[in-house]
């Protein structure tokens, strides 16, 4: 199977998942866009579900294919949130952000009471950090902040540059009017302590770690789809 038949086939196991009348997170990216493809399908032949999307980019799309959606304003409670991810270590803890949405992503799945991750196998670390880590910042006072998110990883053993991310020759600029420092690390071995110095510092909106929030993986592999539960705390 391709990789993009794989995610199709982890959407499709997560669309299990999905109940009529339903409050819907709806996530962002390659993964979440397949998802939202059958969901949409679903929707023409009578399920009732309303979404919120995680981007202006999955809005889009929804709206496109006929997918009913609402602010989180209007449904602050959400039943399930299913989006992608860029990486899923063995805790289902996660690197999200590949597509700059991840400070709408992780304040929607929050805000859910079941949080479903999908995605084809490549995506599964035994530690986090292999993927550039995505912080959005603040675009006042970049250079400030960006010492001091190397100095606080610096004090944690970590190493790495912390890239601002372009694209068409300009800073990249998240739904939000943020943007992006891309740290690469290479392994990450105590995200939580990352995750704490990160959210103390001035200027940073938000990391793209999330940590102790998944309720289930739906990983499709090419022999099987397998569905990860997150270790007892
Ligand atoms: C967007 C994300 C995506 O979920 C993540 O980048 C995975 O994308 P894809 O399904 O295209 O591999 O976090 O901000």
């Amino acid at each position: 199977m391709s990789q993009d038949e794989l995610k199709i086939a982890a959407a499709r196991a997560a669309l299990s998942h999905v109940e009529d009348g339903m409050k819907l997170g709806i996530g962002t990216g390659s993964t979440a866009n397949a998802f939202i493809q059958l969901l949409a399908e679903r929707v023409g032949e009578g399920l009732r579900v309303v979404g919120v999307p995680t981007s202006e980019q999955t809005a889009r799309l929804c709206l496109e294919l006929g997918v009913p959606l609402t602010a989180l304003d209007e449904a602050p409670r959400l039943d399930l949130c299913i989006d992608g991810a860029d990486e899923i270590d063995p805790n289902l803890n996660l690197t999200k952000g590949g597509g700059g949405a991840l400070l709408r992503e992780k304040i929607v799945a929050h805000a859910a009471a079941k949080f479903i991750v999908i995605a084809d196998e490549s995506k599964l670390v035994p530690a986090l950090g292999t993927f550039p880590l995505p912080i959005e910042v603040n675009p006042f006072g970049l250079e400030a902040t960006r010492r001091n998110i190397e100095d606080a990883y610096a004090a944690l053993g970590l190493s790495g540059e912390a890239r601002l991310r372009v694209r068409d020759g300009q800073p990249f600029e998240t739904d939000g009017g943020h943007i992006i420092l891309d740290a690469s690390f290479g392994h990450i071995s105590d995200p939580k302590a990352l995750s704490d110095a990160l959210h103390a510092i001035p200027g940073v909106v938000e990391h793209g770690m999330f940590i102790g929030m998944t309720s289930l993986a739906i990983v499709a592999g090419s022999e099987s789809v397998r569905v990860l539960e997150a270790p007892k705390a």
